[in-house]
């Protein structure tokens, strides 16, 4: 729509003056960040109701980003990545919360409500036309490289790039953060389980990329202590 719109006022104006030009692009980031900043807030209203998985998807998005980079995306490709990042759990919606916070072993009909998640999420995502890549990229970041992953069990080359970078980033943020069933890994364990995991679980390509990028994220204050919505807002009222 808005490139309709630029378009219109070039064809109306046979010299574009440059500040013209300096106001579209102004009005297309402004855009791009209130897209990016409404996914923001849908998916802190979603982790506001899990103090444990608070901040998850900002700080997979923040990896996943890097590791795109990293692997030389660029452009819609990037973008959808990192898009698909912040909203790569935005199907646990439709997961019981008790089934998402059980602290014990899941039965097996709980774990098959989990193992809905990236198809829900797809579901969703794919009613706007415009997601269908961020869709696709959403319903794939649960499978693994050697085929046994879920929903499709799908392997290697066949799972979009987009949704290898992921699920390495989900497992980074996964390990080095607090879980109601176990302590955070050290940075250092981290890594190693990368690495025994390589071409098993995760595209051996991203393992690598991912320590290039080692020292920047365990030296970052970020990934140390992301406080969650919920808890700003208990800090803020007390
Ligand atoms: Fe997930
Ligand atoms: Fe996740």
């Amino acid at each position: 729509m808005l490139q309709k719109i630029v378009r219109v006022f070039h064809l109306g104006t046979k010299k574009p003056g440059a500040g013209l030009a300096v106001h579209c692009d102004a009005i297309e980031s402004n855009r791009q960040e209130f897209f990016h900043d409404i996914i923001e807030c849908l998916i802190a209203a979603l982790e506001a109701k899990d103090s444990y998985t608070c901040g998850h998807s900002s700080r997979v998005a923040d990896i996943s980003l890097d590791l795109a980079i990293a692997l030389d995306l660029k452009g819609a490709d990037l973008e959808n990545v990192h898009i698909a990042a912040h909203l790569h759990d935005i199907g646990k919606m439709g997961v019981s919360e008790n089934i998402l916070n059980k602290p014990g072993k899941l039965l097996f009909h709980e774990w098959a409500q989990i193992q809905a998640h990236p198809a829900i999420g797809y579901n969703v995502l794919r009613k706007s036309r415009l997601l269908h890549k961020i869709a696709t990229i959403v319903l794939y970041h649960h499978e693994r490289w050697d085929g046994t992953g879920y929903p499709e069990g799908v392997q290697g080359n066949q799972i979009p790039l987009g949704s290898r970078i992921i699920a390495v980033a989900d497992a980074v943020d996964a390990m080095t953060t607090y879980r109601p069933y176990r302590e955070p890994l050290s940075w250092r364990d981290c890594l190693q389980e990368l690495q025994i995991n390589k071409e098993k679980q995760f595209d051996p390509l991203v393992v690598e990329a991912a320590l290039e990028l080692w020292q920047k994220w365990a030296g970052s204050r970020h990934y140390q202590e992301t406080p969650c919505v919920m808890e700003e807002t208990i800090k803020s009222c007390s």
